[in-house]
């Protein structure tokens, strides 16, 4: 292919997979940040709380690898209707019903004719509330769409991919006053939330530096052409060069910072990537020459790293790679004054007193007590039935009993929109600076002006 080619056809790619405003580069969308966070918004969601639901007629869009298990997992919760499923692969679609079926509740409606049926069910069906698991070009219009229908949206991670469809979708949970939640599971983690308990709690001082990841080899997924994650999220390969994946490692570590509410903002971002071979190795690996995947370039960088620095001068470092040949991890790392918690494996490292003692904790027999003084009180009420229900070590049922408790209580959400919305403001952010040699780029404000009306979250239970 040549090089002629090769650029139009990743036009053409990029137009399919929304990816316009990337391609603008940061000029036009910073400063279209910087007059959207002038204006001011319809209503200050940071603690909005709708009014408590009895039940909650919920609904599906994208029920793929993951939203398939959260259909799985919201048939379990008290005070949960499925009442419609919207998947534009028909098996997909028929098989989450028949979950609905086999649990023993009454069949969904189904919307299976093809990618824009989600329309038909918001329009045909009354929904509180709308759970999207599509690929990532589909965040923003579906979750627009669902507010707009007068339901909550709560998407998969990232939230968008560019600051447009990030803008849009804070403009319209505030225009339409609905939740937009980003579903961040990893913030449900037990080892996530002993962290949050502990610095809630002050054990490790005053907070300094967060590390957070997602490290995860995923090159499995180049010999998925037709079906499940690969059969999309390849194509971001060969198109986006920056941190593609930036939330679950650094959800957490941003709540325990208290970052877009109350404690401080992140402020700035320089990023770097390191060479792409991996991608082209494996499509070598498990495809034919002549496969369009061994006929493109994989633009990605294996290793991105980017280094935050906070309003308060904390730094936060946060990585990507899905495709070195490397051992898992989110890092999930915070430093303090008076100690660091970190993870993969856990260790606890604590200096109460300044005295420098260089030691750290990391048996289960020396971590017992650890968990013992500080288990998260949310870890302690559900843990024992998220664990049996499974889903990355029960943090996904955490996280979906918290949205269904928070719902039927009318209680605020544990990560509101605009925490959804800069942690996944990394995406674009991370691409401008790489394509700028490592220039820092500023984070849009998208609370314009407002963060210090929210506290950090506490510990919620
Ligand atoms: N939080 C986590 O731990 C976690 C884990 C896996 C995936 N995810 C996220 O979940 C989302 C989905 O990933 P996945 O692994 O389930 O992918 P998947 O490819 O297995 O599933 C996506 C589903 O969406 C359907 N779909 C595509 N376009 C659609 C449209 N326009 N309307 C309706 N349905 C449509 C597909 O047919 C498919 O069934 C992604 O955003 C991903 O990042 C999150």
């Amino acid at each position: 292919m040549t090089e002629n080619n090769s650029a139009s056809r990743r036009e053409l790619l990029k137009s399919v997979l929304g990816l316009g405003a990337v391609a603008g580069g940061l000029a036009s969308c910073a400063s279209t940040s910087a007059e959207r966070a002038s204006r001011s918004g319809a209503q200050y969601m940071g603690d909005f709380a709708a009014p408590a639901l009895d039940r909650i007629r919920l609904g599906f869009i994208g029920t793929g690898l993951r939203g398939s298990g959260h259909v799985r997992q919201m048939l379990m919760m008290d005070g949960v209707d499925v009442v419609a499923i919207c998947d534009s692969n028909p098996k997909a679609a028929a098989s989450s019903a028949k979950a609905c079926v086999d649990a023993g509740r009454a069949a969904p409606a189904v919307y299976d004719r093809g990618e824009e049926d989600y329309k038909r069910m918001l329009e045909e069906v009354e929904l509180d509330a709308v759970l999207i698991a599509t690929p990532w070009r589909w965040h923003a219009p579906q979750g627009i769409a669902a507010m707009e229908a007068g339901a909550h949206a709560f998407l998969e991670v990232p939230i968008a991919t560019t600051l447009d469809e990030i803008w849009a979708l804070v403009d319209t949970s505030e225009a339409t006053g609905r939740h937009c939640m980003m579903m961040e599971n990893c913030c449900y983690g037990r080892n996530e939330l002993l962290f949050l308990n502990m610095v809630r709690k002050g054990v490790i001082g005053e907070l300094t530096h967060g590390e957070g990841a997602y490290i995860h080899d995923l090159r499995g997924q180049m010999a998925e052409v037709d079906i499940g994650e690969g059969n999309w999220r390849v194509a971001h390969h060969t198109l986006r060069d920056g941190n593609l994946y930036p939330t679950h490692g650094l959800g957490p570590i941003a709540q325990m910072m208290g970052l877009e509410r109350g404690t401080d903002r992140f402020e700035r971002i320089v990023s770097f990537s390191s060479p792409a071979f991996g991608r082209a190795l494996a499509a070598q690996r498990v495809l034919p020459p002549d496969h369009p995947r061994n006929q493109t370039n994989y633009i990605c960088g294996d290793m991105n790293s980017s280094l935050i620095k906070t309003k308060l001068g904390r730094t936060l470092l946060v990585q990507h790679d899905v495709t070195s040949p490397r051992p898992y991890t989110r890092l999930n790392t915070i430093s303090g004054t008076r100690g660091t918690l970190a993870d993969y494996p856990l260790r606890v490292a604590l200096d109460p007193e300044g005295k420098g003692a260089h030691s750290w904790l990391q048996s289960e027999e020396q971590l017992a007590p650890v968990f013992k003084e500080h288990e998260h009180p949310l870890y302690g009420r559900v843990g024992e039935e998220a664990r049996k229900a499974g889903g990355h070590g029960g943090m996904d049922f955490i996280m979906l009993w918290r949205i269904a408790y928070c719902l039927r209580n009318g209680l605020p959400m544990d990560q509101n929109v605009y925490e959804g919305a800069s942690w996944s403001a990394v995406c674009p952010l991370s691409e401008t600076s790489v394509a700028k040699g490592g220039n820092p780029q500023l984070f849009p404000d998208f609370t314009r002006g407002r963060w210090q009306e929210t506290k950090p979250l506490g510990v919620v239970s």
